[in-house]
């Protein structure tokens, strides 16, 4: 049974065939309709969530596949003292696939060894979030036309941010890439990516804290949001939660062709002044959620001789 934990499940090759697919999804989309009919989606979201949930719904249902679920931790029965694996095991009996977020690192993985069917980790605390990476990748495709040979400024918490820590993993695989990492002294990202990824990778990147020093360098800049609910002091979030806002004073220092993402949702970090900026992608980017989804459902779903 083949699981989707960690973005490096996924080998390059196998990353490269679901952008494919979500490709041809997005030209193509009547031949997709029905090729998950009869199969059903469990969304198993322990902490909130808009775009990852919705977007799976989404794309189950355009697949001419059935959803079922629940969005909080308060509408099931873990309310009740009901384990993550007694959950998991339930559920696999009522679902050929589930996609999982919860606030415990490491829980999707747990859940993955007890499971009937494919797990796919929607969100694991500061973790990861491969289908966000997914989403980022097809992004990044769509507007760059490669997935190699640019310089990415990664901006706010990368602490806790897990959709960086995803994103990195990824984009280490491929040719080229170098990383600006913009955060506060208190936000920088965990050793492990330094030591066990950049350096061991001999990959090319830099720390900085000013975003305006670095602007006219980047070919993509990746905002994010400081993450209010993995703090454990309130004071240290208000303290730090704007030190980043793009503005039309920073997007004139930008390269013309510079492509902005956020995985969303946004806070204060993007005005909403840039929206209308041609080089504002994060809209477009919650789109390619729902098509990157498509592909990984039915990708999974096949590779596991379910359909
Ligand atoms: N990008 C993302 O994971 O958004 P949601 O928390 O709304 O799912």
């Amino acid at each position: 049974m083949k699981h989707l934990i960690d973005p490096t499940d996924l080998s390059v090759q196998e990353i490269d065939d679901i952008l494919d697919l979500a490709l041809d999804i997005i030209d193509n989309k009547e031949k997709y309709s029905e090729v998950c009919k009869g199969k059903k989606l469990a969304t198993l979201f322990f902490e909130p969530s808009t775009r990852t949930r919705l977007s799976f719904e989404a794309a189950m249902m355009e697949l001419g596949g059935n959803v079922l679920g629940f969005s909080s931790a308060d509408s099931s029965s873990a309310t009740k003292g009901e384990s993550v694996g007694d959950t998991v095991r339930v559920v696999s009996s009522y679902a050929d696939i589930i996609a999982m977020r919860h606030p415990k690192e490491g829980a999707p993985m747990y859940a993955s060894m007890v499971s009937g069917v494919p797990i796919i980790n929607a969100g694991d605390g500061g973790h990861n979030h491969p289908t966000q990476t997914l989403t980022d990748l097809l992004t990044i495709k769509r507007e760059k036309g490669r997935l190699g040979n640019y310089t990415i400024g990664l901006c706010g918490d990368l602490k806790f941010g897990r959709t960086v820590h995803s994103l990195i993993k990824a984009l280490v695989r491929y040719e080229g890439v170098k990383f600006v990492l913009i955060s506060p002294n208190e936000l920088r990202v965990p050793d492990y990516i330094i030591t066990e990824i950049f350096e061991k990778n001999n990959i090319e990147y830099k720390e900085v804290t000013s975003l305006e020093e670095v602007m006219p360098e980047l070919d993509i800049l990746y905002m994010t949001r400081v993450q209010k609910e993995r703090f454990f002091n309130e004071a240290d979030y208000v303290r730090l939660k704007d030190t980043y806002i793009l503005d039309k004073s920073k997007m004139k220092l930008a390269k013309p062709d510079l492509s902005v993402l956020h995985p969303l949702p946004r806070v204060n970090e993007i005005s909403t002044s840039i929206d209308e900026d041609p080089r504002a992608c994060y809209f477009r980017q919650a789109l390619n959620g729902k098509y990157v989804r498509m592909a990984l459902i039915y990708t999974m779903l096949k590779d596991n001789g379910q359909i």
